[in-house]
Protein backbone atom coordinates (compact mmCIF):
# COMPACT_ATOMS: atom_id res chain seq x y z
CA UNK A 1 0.00 0.00 0.00
CA UNK A 2 1.53 3.34 -1.22
CA UNK A 3 1.43 5.62 1.39
CA UNK A 4 0.74 9.66 0.63
CA UNK A 5 2.31 12.57 2.64
CA UNK A 6 1.57 16.21 1.28
CA UNK A 7 3.89 18.36 1.77
CA UNK A 8 2.63 21.56 4.26
CA UNK A 9 5.11 23.82 1.76
CA UNK A 10 2.59 24.04 -0.72
CA UNK A 11 -0.28 25.12 1.51
CA UNK A 12 -1.94 28.45 1.80
CA UNK A 13 -0.18 29.77 5.00
CA UNK A 14 -3.50 32.00 5.78
CA UNK A 15 -5.62 29.27 6.21
CA UNK A 16 -3.42 26.68 7.27
CA UNK A 17 -5.87 24.87 9.96
CA UNK A 18 -8.41 24.35 6.66
CA UNK A 19 -5.64 23.43 4.45
CA UNK A 20 -4.07 20.76 7.20
CA UNK A 21 -7.58 19.41 7.67
CA UNK A 22 -8.45 19.41 3.49
CA UNK A 23 -5.72 16.99 3.48
CA UNK A 24 -6.63 14.57 6.11
CA UNK A 25 -7.54 11.35 3.97
CA UNK A 26 -3.24 11.18 3.55
CA UNK A 27 -1.06 8.95 5.53
CA UNK A 28 1.48 11.39 6.66
CA UNK A 29 1.68 15.28 6.70
CA UNK A 30 5.31 15.89 5.22
CA UNK A 31 6.99 19.28 7.04
CA UNK A 32 9.77 20.69 5.64
CA UNK A 33 11.97 22.36 7.69
CA UNK A 34 14.91 25.06 5.92
CA UNK A 35 17.36 27.07 7.92
CA UNK A 36 18.82 28.93 5.14
CA UNK A 37 22.54 27.06 5.67
CA UNK A 38 22.04 24.08 4.74
CA UNK A 39 19.59 25.38 1.93
CA UNK A 40 19.02 28.85 0.47
CA UNK A 41 16.24 29.10 1.45
CA UNK A 42 13.99 29.26 4.73
CA UNK A 43 10.36 27.97 5.41
CA UNK A 44 8.90 27.14 9.18
CA UNK A 45 10.05 25.61 12.59
CA UNK A 46 8.66 24.53 15.61
CA UNK A 47 6.05 27.26 16.78
CA UNK A 48 4.38 25.90 13.34
CA UNK A 49 4.66 22.51 14.11
CA UNK A 50 3.09 22.54 17.60
CA UNK A 51 0.22 24.80 16.61
CA UNK A 52 0.07 22.18 13.67
CA UNK A 53 -0.15 19.07 16.00
CA UNK A 54 -2.90 20.02 17.86
CA UNK A 55 -5.21 20.32 15.39
CA UNK A 56 -4.33 16.55 13.39
CA UNK A 57 -4.17 13.54 14.13
CA UNK A 58 -1.88 12.78 11.06
CA UNK A 59 1.33 11.52 11.44
CA UNK A 60 3.82 14.54 11.17
CA UNK A 61 6.88 13.36 8.46
CA UNK A 62 9.27 16.10 9.77
CA UNK A 63 11.77 16.39 6.86
CA UNK A 64 15.07 18.43 8.27
CA UNK A 65 16.75 20.21 5.95
CA UNK A 66 19.36 22.11 8.53
CA UNK A 67 22.62 22.08 9.34
CA UNK A 68 24.36 20.23 12.29
CA UNK A 69 20.46 18.64 13.03
CA UNK A 70 21.49 16.80 16.77
CA UNK A 71 21.26 20.30 18.09
CA UNK A 72 17.74 20.80 17.54
CA UNK A 73 16.02 16.99 17.08
CA UNK A 74 14.87 16.86 20.79
CA UNK A 75 13.50 20.29 19.88
CA UNK A 76 11.07 18.56 17.63
CA UNK A 77 10.03 15.44 19.08
CA UNK A 78 8.72 17.65 21.71
CA UNK A 79 6.92 20.07 19.35
CA UNK A 80 4.81 16.46 17.85
CA UNK A 81 7.34 15.49 15.25
CA UNK A 82 6.57 11.41 14.94
CA UNK A 83 9.31 10.78 11.98
CA UNK A 84 12.11 12.51 12.13
CA UNK A 85 14.09 12.74 8.81
CA UNK A 86 17.78 14.79 8.58
CA UNK A 87 19.88 14.96 5.42
CA UNK A 88 23.28 12.21 5.53
CA UNK A 89 25.06 15.75 4.24
CA UNK A 90 23.91 17.71 6.88
CA UNK A 91 25.52 16.06 10.25
CA UNK A 92 29.41 14.74 10.62
CA UNK A 93 29.56 10.84 9.29
CA UNK A 94 30.54 9.84 12.70
CA UNK A 95 28.00 10.94 14.54
CA UNK A 96 24.86 10.43 12.09
CA UNK A 97 24.68 6.58 14.09
CA UNK A 98 24.33 8.76 17.25
CA UNK A 99 21.75 11.10 16.00
CA UNK A 100 19.10 8.22 14.76
CA UNK A 101 19.86 5.97 17.99
CA UNK A 102 18.94 9.46 19.87
CA UNK A 103 16.12 9.92 17.34
CA UNK A 104 14.89 6.47 19.04
CA UNK A 105 15.39 7.20 22.68
CA UNK A 106 12.84 9.83 22.37
CA UNK A 107 10.15 7.44 20.77
CA UNK A 108 10.29 8.87 16.99
CA UNK A 109 10.66 7.26 13.68
CA UNK A 110 14.12 7.70 12.16
CA UNK A 111 14.94 9.02 8.48
CA UNK A 112 17.61 9.73 6.66
CA UNK A 113 17.57 11.52 3.47
CA UNK A 114 20.32 12.24 0.28
CA UNK A 115 20.05 14.94 -1.86
CA UNK A 116 20.17 14.06 -5.66
CA UNK A 117 24.06 14.85 -6.20
CA UNK A 118 25.03 12.10 -3.17
CA UNK A 119 25.46 8.24 -3.57
CA UNK A 120 22.54 5.77 -2.24
CA UNK A 121 25.84 4.05 -0.44
CA UNK A 122 25.73 6.90 2.26
CA UNK A 123 22.71 5.65 4.10
CA UNK A 124 24.16 2.01 3.53
CA UNK A 125 25.68 1.79 7.07
CA UNK A 126 22.95 2.60 8.64
CA UNK A 127 20.03 1.02 6.82
CA UNK A 128 19.58 -1.69 9.38
CA UNK A 129 18.50 0.94 11.94
CA UNK A 130 16.09 3.16 9.64
CA UNK A 131 12.49 4.03 10.01
CA UNK A 132 13.01 5.42 6.47
CA UNK A 133 14.86 6.27 3.87
CA UNK A 134 14.41 9.73 1.70
CA UNK A 135 15.20 9.80 -1.77
CA UNK A 136 14.65 13.79 -3.14
CA UNK A 137 14.00 14.00 -6.30
CA UNK A 138 14.68 17.60 -6.76
CA UNK A 139 17.51 19.68 -4.87
CA UNK A 140 16.32 20.30 -1.37
CA UNK A 141 15.29 23.92 -0.49
CA UNK A 142 12.30 24.76 -2.58
CA UNK A 143 8.82 23.40 -3.95
CA UNK A 144 7.21 23.02 -7.02
CA UNK A 145 10.95 22.06 -9.13
CA UNK A 146 11.08 19.72 -12.17
CA UNK A 147 11.20 15.74 -10.98
CA UNK A 148 15.28 14.64 -11.74
CA UNK A 149 14.23 11.31 -13.69
CA UNK A 150 18.11 10.53 -13.06
CA UNK A 151 17.34 9.42 -9.38
CA UNK A 152 14.81 6.38 -10.40
CA UNK A 153 17.82 3.71 -10.08
CA UNK A 154 18.92 5.11 -6.38
CA UNK A 155 15.70 4.06 -5.76
CA UNK A 156 15.38 0.99 -7.88
CA UNK A 157 19.00 -0.03 -6.00
CA UNK A 158 17.56 0.87 -2.36
CA UNK A 159 14.49 -1.04 -3.01
CA UNK A 160 16.39 -4.43 -3.84
CA UNK A 161 18.65 -3.75 -0.48
CA UNK A 162 15.47 -3.37 1.58
CA UNK A 163 14.45 -6.18 0.45
CA UNK A 164 17.27 -8.16 0.19
CA UNK A 165 17.66 -7.86 3.72
CA UNK A 166 13.76 -8.37 4.21
CA UNK A 167 13.90 -4.79 6.75
CA UNK A 168 10.63 -2.65 8.02
CA UNK A 169 12.52 0.62 6.28
CA UNK A 170 10.12 2.74 4.01
CA UNK A 171 11.15 4.02 0.90
CA UNK A 172 10.19 8.22 0.31
CA UNK A 173 10.68 10.38 -2.38
CA UNK A 174 10.06 14.18 -2.39
CA UNK A 175 10.35 16.54 -5.03
CA UNK A 176 8.35 16.93 -8.47
CA UNK A 177 5.81 14.13 -7.13
CA UNK A 178 3.21 14.17 -10.06
CA UNK A 179 0.63 11.48 -11.13
CA UNK A 180 3.01 10.67 -13.84
CA UNK A 181 6.60 10.56 -11.79
CA UNK A 182 4.03 9.24 -9.25
CA UNK A 183 4.03 5.74 -11.05
CA UNK A 184 7.74 6.17 -11.58
CA UNK A 185 8.85 6.26 -8.59
CA UNK A 186 6.35 3.75 -7.54
CA UNK A 187 7.22 0.91 -10.35
CA UNK A 188 10.89 1.78 -8.99
CA UNK A 189 9.78 0.63 -5.69
CA UNK A 190 9.20 3.89 -3.37
CA UNK A 191 6.45 3.37 -0.78
CA UNK A 192 5.96 6.71 0.35
CA UNK A 193 5.24 10.22 -1.72
CA UNK A 194 5.43 13.37 -0.96
CA UNK A 195 3.82 16.32 -2.95
CA UNK A 196 3.25 19.44 -2.27
CA UNK A 197 2.21 21.21 -5.66
CA UNK A 198 0.41 18.60 -7.08
CA UNK A 199 -1.77 18.03 -3.70
CA UNK A 200 -2.48 21.69 -2.70
CA UNK A 201 -2.61 22.75 -6.16
CA UNK A 202 -5.83 20.46 -6.43
CA UNK A 203 -9.22 21.70 -5.89
CA UNK A 204 -10.05 18.35 -4.41
CA UNK A 205 -7.09 17.51 -2.90
CA UNK A 206 -8.93 13.81 -1.05
CA UNK A 207 -9.38 12.89 -4.91
CA UNK A 208 -5.88 14.03 -5.80
CA UNK A 209 -4.96 11.62 -2.73
CA UNK A 210 -6.62 8.84 -3.85
CA UNK A 211 -4.91 8.82 -7.69
CA UNK A 212 -1.28 9.13 -6.03
CA UNK A 213 -1.90 6.12 -4.42
CA UNK A 214 -3.32 4.13 -6.84
CA UNK A 215 -0.61 5.04 -9.79
C1 LIG B 1 11.80 20.48 -1.22
C2 LIG B 1 10.90 19.86 -0.19
C3 LIG B 1 9.69 19.19 -0.72
C4 LIG B 1 8.73 20.09 -1.43
C5 LIG B 1 8.10 19.27 -2.52
O1 LIG B 1 13.00 20.87 -0.63
O2 LIG B 1 11.63 18.89 0.57
O3 LIG B 1 9.01 18.48 0.31
O4 LIG B 1 7.71 20.62 -0.62
O5 LIG B 1 7.31 20.10 -3.29
P1 LIG B 1 6.67 19.67 -4.68
O6 LIG B 1 5.92 18.39 -4.46
O7 LIG B 1 5.80 20.81 -5.00
O8 LIG B 1 7.82 19.47 -5.64
ZN1 LIG C 1 10.53 17.52 1.98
Amino acid sequence: MIKIAPSVLAADFTKLGDEINSVDTSDYLHFDVMDGIFVPNISFGLPVLESIRKITNLILDVHLMIDTPSRLIPRFAEAGADIITFHVEAEPPDNIQNVINNIHKLGKKAGLSISPDTSANAVLPFIESLDLILVMTVEPGYGGQKFISEMLPKISMLRGIIDSLGINCELEVDGGIGIKTAKQCVDAGADVLVAGVDIFGAVDRAVQIEKLRNV
